[in-house]
C-alpha cells in the first residue's frame, strides 16, 4: 500500500496512547476508527479526545491548535466496538496493552477481518515486532512495522518505526509520510529480536539503572539524582518522583 493510497487508518485499543495517537492522525488528515471492547471505554475515549487534558478543546483554549483543527479531529475520529468495522482501513495502529500473547491473538484476527492491503502497526514499548508479528500470513509479515508513540502522545512528537527485515520499503516509506502528516518527529529503529526496547526506552533504562546504582552505592541521595537531571539536563523528571516541567507545556 503507498502513501497516497492511504485514507483510513484503524487504532485498536482506546486507552492512554490509542486516543492520542487516534487524535493526532486525524489532525494529519485521516479518517480514524478507533476499535475497543466495551461501549464504556470507547466513550471514555471519545470523551479524553474531546474534554481531557491533551484533548482538543484544552489545546484550543491553549492556543496550541485552531478551532477548525478541532472539528476536523472530532469530525474525522469514529469509534466501535466490533472489529469487522476496520475491514476497510488501509492502516492498522495497535495499542492493547503490552502482552505478547494479546497482541499475536489481535493480529490474527485482523489479519483475517482487515484487507489485505492494509498496513499492520504496533505501538509497543518494547516487544520484538516480528514475535508480534508472528502468526499473520507472509504477505502482510511484508507490510508490517513498529509505530512507538510516547505518552501524551499529543505533546510529545516522537515517533519510533522499527522496521523488520521482512518490512517492504513500501511500507515503510508509507508510515513515515503518515507520521510526517501528523507531525512526529521520526526516529527509524532496526527490530532486533533478542532485545527489549528501541531507542528511547533502551537509553532510559540504562540511565535509571545507573541513577539506582549511584544511589545504592551511597554516592548520592535520590533527590539530589534526580535535582541534577531536571536543572542539568532540562528533563522533565527524575528517576525517583521529582518533576521538572512535563505537564506545564501544554
Ligand atoms: N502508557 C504509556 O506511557 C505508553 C507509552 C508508549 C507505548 N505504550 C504501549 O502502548 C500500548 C497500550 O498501552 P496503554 O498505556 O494505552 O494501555 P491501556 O491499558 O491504557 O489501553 C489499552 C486498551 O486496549 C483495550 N483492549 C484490550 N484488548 C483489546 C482488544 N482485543 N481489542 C481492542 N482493544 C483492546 C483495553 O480495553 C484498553 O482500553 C502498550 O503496548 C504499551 O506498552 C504505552
Amino acid at each position: 500500500m503507498k502513501l497516497e493510497q492511504i485514507r483510513h487508518i484503524g487504532v485498536v485499543g482506546g486507552g492512554v496512547m490509542g486516543g492520542g495517537i487516534a487524535q493526532v492522525h486525524a489532525a494529519g488528515g485521516y479518517r480514524v476508527t478507533i476499535r475497543d471492547i466495551s461501549e464504556q471505554i470507547i466513550e471514555d475515549t471519545r470523551q479524553s479526545i474531546v474534554e481531557g487534558k491533551w484533548g482538543v478543546k484544552r489545546a484550543v483554549e491553549k492556543g496550541k491548535m485552531g478551532f477548525d483543527a478541532a472539528l476536523q479531529v472530532i469530525d474525522l475520529v469514529g469509534y466501535t466496538t466490533k472489529v469487522e468495522d476496520l475491514a476497510d482501513c488501509d492502516l492498522i495502529i495497535e495499542a492493547v496493552p503490552e502482552n505478547l500473547e494479546l497482541k499475536q491473538k489481535v493480529f490474527e484476527e485482523l489479519d483475517k477481518v482487515v484487507k489485505p492491503e492494509a498496513i499492520f502497526t504496533s505501538n509497543t514499548s518494547g516487544i520484538v515486532i516480528q514475535e508480534i508479528a508472528a502468526l499473520v500470513s507472509d504477505q502482510r509479515k511484508e507490510q508490517f512495522v513498529g509505530m512507538h508513540f510516547s505518552n501524551p502522545v499529543p505533546v510529545m512528537s516522537m515517533c519510533e518505526v522499527i522496521t523488520t527485515p521482512q518490512s517492504s520499503q513500501e511500507t515503510i516509506d508509507a508510515v513515515v509520510g503518515v507520521a510526517t502528516a501528523a507531525k512526529r518527529a521520526i526516529c527509524m529503529v532496526k527490530d532486533t529480536p533478542g532485545t527489549r526496547g528501541f531507542i528511547l526506552n533502551r537509553v532510559f533504562a540504562a540511565a535509571a539503572r545507573e541513577a539506582r546504582k549511584i544511589v545504592e552505592d551511597g554516592i548520592a541521595t535520590p533527590e539530589d539524582v534526580d535535582k541534577a537531571m531536571i536543572t542539568g539536563r532540562n528533563w522533565p523528571a527524575g528517576f525517583f518522583g521529582a518533576r521538572g516541567g512535563i505537564g506545564k507545556q501544554w
